[in-house]
């Protein structure tokens, strides 16, 4: 069986649920993977943790030697071109790299464009080997400080791009709006970074810990002990899931997405298919993720333009597409089904709703203006209970107008709607949510805690 080792996860129609399901199903256990899938129904003590390692031996991590450095950021300026098109159309280039280490990427641009780069780290003794390693690189600005507090003017720069840096950043968001602020109009921010914290290796440790998951089957204070590290395990992983970086790159009104990619990682669905329960509460991509490349335009009409042109092309509406968001930003046990037709959300507390919390779901559908349109779909949640009204309610938006709101005591069928499109409009945004209206009884509220929403289609109208 083979399935996509990376996909564009923007415009294609890409279902990762789907692929994820094939790769489970083919998942076996080797022998030792079976020893390990023993040892870790005994108490998840650091003696298992020590015998599992024993079984999966962490990998040899060999340092990167100088000049392999150099020609890996020569490969990674290669690549450039296909995910920020159009940037260095302009002539001359302001780049700012973020998290730069060492900062061969910058002598690498320089080496190919007609750029001046600078390079921010707050770790200055990197740079200084740098320069003592490798002398026949170009000599770039470097300067000591952290991505959250860029210590640049507004609108200063063309490019402001990061490596293997966004998944260490304290505060990627802060990061983004910081990006944001010393970027020209119209100029791109790039990243392109992993693992996310919820995949295989989120931890980095797979140099000195070899069960990939180590992070969702043993406590931190385990795997702590097990590394002879006082505090947490994690340090300098800022724990983000796939999900809210999605929501973090294409979200973001001031810019536009151009460009997403994910990479996955298939190999390690043996575990989660002998332990299902353990990763009941991470959907897809979460559990497979290796890596996220995105590019992300500050609002410039051209990149616009240029974006919704793209969005118009695609056919049919991808639900998977949409963005979830929830009170407290996590959102791996809000997603219950996340494929093309279908797509379902739920409180990500569901156990104990707290007044004000929600789970918002929200996509943008593209469509031609000067023609009126349909919009029709079907939103369902299955839960009746008269007994209990203003605990939970749903409501449906479209263009920020209510459509349709219900109380989970209400009736259970499902509501088909059908909503009217403006001819002038070139954007449909849907927005679905959940909300807690009160503090509920704790206990578990299941099916009232959910949402589905299918059937969506766009269909144009005679005058
Ligand atoms: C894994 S290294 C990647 C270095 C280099 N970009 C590369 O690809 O080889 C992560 C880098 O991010 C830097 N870093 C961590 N937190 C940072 C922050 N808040 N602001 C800027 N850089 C940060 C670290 O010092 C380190 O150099």
């Amino acid at each position: 069986m083979k399935l996509p080792l990376s996909e564009n996860n923007i415009d294609g129609k890409v279902d990762v649920g789907k692929m994820y399901r094939k790769a489970l199903k083919a998942a076996k256990p080797d022998k030792t993977q079976k020893q390990v899938i023993e040892l870790l129904g005994r108490e998840r003590n650091v003696d298992t943790l020590r015998a599992v390692c024993e079984l999966i031996p962490a990998k040899k991590f060999e340092s990167y030697k100088p000049n392999a450095l150099v020609e890996r950021a020569r490969w990674r300026v290669g690549r450039l071109d296909k995910a920020c098109e159009g940037v260095f159309d302009a002539g001359r280039v302001n780049i700012l790299e973020i998290g730069c280490g060492r900062g061969e990427m910058l002598s690498a641009l320089m080496e190919r464009y007609d750029a001046r780069c600078v390079g921010l780290d707050p770790v200055e003794s990197l740079f200084i080997n740098n320069r003592k390693d490798a002398p026949e690189l170009y000599d770039a600005m470097m300067i000591k400080g952290f991505a959250e507090e860029i210590p640049f003017c507004e609108a200063n720069f063309d490019l402001v791009l990061g490596y293997n840096s966004m998944e260490h950043f304290t505060d990627p968001r802060q990061v983004v709006d910081e990006s944001h602020r010393v970027l020209k109009p119209g100029g791109a921010m790039y990243f392109w970074f992993g693992p996310p914290f919820n995949g295989p290796y989120g931890p980095h440790l797979q140099n000195r810990l070899g069960l990939p998951y180590v992070h969702h089957l043993f406590a931190p204070e385990v795997v702590a002990e097990y590394l002879g590290v006082s505090g947490d395990p994690y340090k300098g992983k800022n724990g983000w899931s796939t999900q809210r970086f999605r929501q973090l790159f294409t979200q973001d009104p001031r810019v536009v997405c151009t460009y997403y990619r994910e990479e996955y990682v298939w190999d390690h669905l043996w575990l989660v298919k002998a332990l299902p329960d353990e990763f009941a509460e991470l959907t897809p991509p979460e559990l497979v993720i290796r890596a996220i490349e995105v590019t992300c335009v500050k609002d410039g009409l051209r990149a616009r333009e240029q974006f919704v042109a793209k969005r118009r092309a695609m056919v049919g509406i991808d639900l998977s597409a949409g963005i979830v968001d929830t009170q407290d930003g996590r959102t791996t046990n809000a997603v219950l089904g996340n494929a093309a037709n279908r797509f379902g959300i739920k409180l990500n507390n569901s156990n104990d709703p707290r007044k004000g919390d929600y789970t918002r779901y929200s996509l943008t559908i593209p469509t031609t203006p000067g023609e009126a349109k349909q919009l029709s779909l079907r939103v369902h949640n299955s839960y009746r209970n008269e007994k209990y009204p203003g605990r939970i309610a749903w409501t449906l938006k479209i263009n920020s107008k209510d459509c349709h709101t219900e109380d989970i005591s209400a009736d259970g069928a499902a509501n088909e709607l059908a909503v009217a499109i403006d001819a002038g409009a070139d954007l449909v945004e849907l927005e679905l949510r959940l909300d807690a209206l009160r503090n509920c009884e704790p206990w578990s509220w299941g099916d009232a805690s959910k949402v589905w929403i299918d059937q969506v289609k766009l269909t144009p109208v005679q005058a």
